[in-house]
């Protein structure tokens, strides 16, 4: 089964809100927060679909704060049922190539100490660990990863 990768809009909120709640039950963001997001013109809001639903998403924001430009994924879902057959790859794939298309030299996103399988799936796709962030979660410290995607 083909995965369709496209921009998110603002008519996606509800779905991506609910997949939200379902990846992320303690740390989920709000639907107001989500909302900002992806009307945010500096955010890449891209939405996965199979089956002709919204199967996962991922959002995004480039930052100048700087000389050197910077990406950070805000977050990345994939509905449980979904999980394992290249969704999460695809979306990660895309978000960085439109990155780097943005001038994006280094992609930063921060994930759960805990979060064994997600943390698995950054470090094989070339990321590393830049810095432990103590209490960074409700009920675990956090690690933040970072990926050069520009040499
Ligand atoms: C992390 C997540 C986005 C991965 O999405 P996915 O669509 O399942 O990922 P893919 O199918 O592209 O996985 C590619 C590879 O990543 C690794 N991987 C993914 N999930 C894994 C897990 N639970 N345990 C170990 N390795 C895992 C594997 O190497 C996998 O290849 P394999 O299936 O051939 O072993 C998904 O599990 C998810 O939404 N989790 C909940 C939310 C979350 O933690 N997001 C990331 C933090 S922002």
């Amino acid at each position: 089964m083909s995965i369709i990768v496209k921009p998110a809009t603002i008519a996606d909120l509800e779905r991506i809100y609910q997949v939200e709640k379902e990846c992320f039950t303690t740390d989920a963001f709000d639907k107001q927060y989500l909302a900002c997001l992806l009307e945010n013109p500096d955010a890449v809001s891209l939405i996965a679909k199979m089956d002709k639903s919204i199967v996962g998403f991922i959002i995004g924001l480039v930052n100048r704060p700087f000389e050197e430009i910077t990406g950070h994924v805000y977050t990345l879902d994939v509905v449980v049922e979904y999980r394992r057959r290249g969704v999460g790859l695809k979306l990660l794939k895309e978000i960085e190539q439109i990155f780097e298309e943005k001038g994006v030299e280094t992609c930063y996103l921060e994930v759960r100490e805990d979060n064994v399988g997600a943390r698995k799936f950054y470090l094989k796709h070339g990321y590393v660990k830049a810095k432990k962030l103590r209490g960074y979660y409700k009920g675990s410290h956090g690690v933040q990863l970072k990926k050069r995607l520009r040499v």
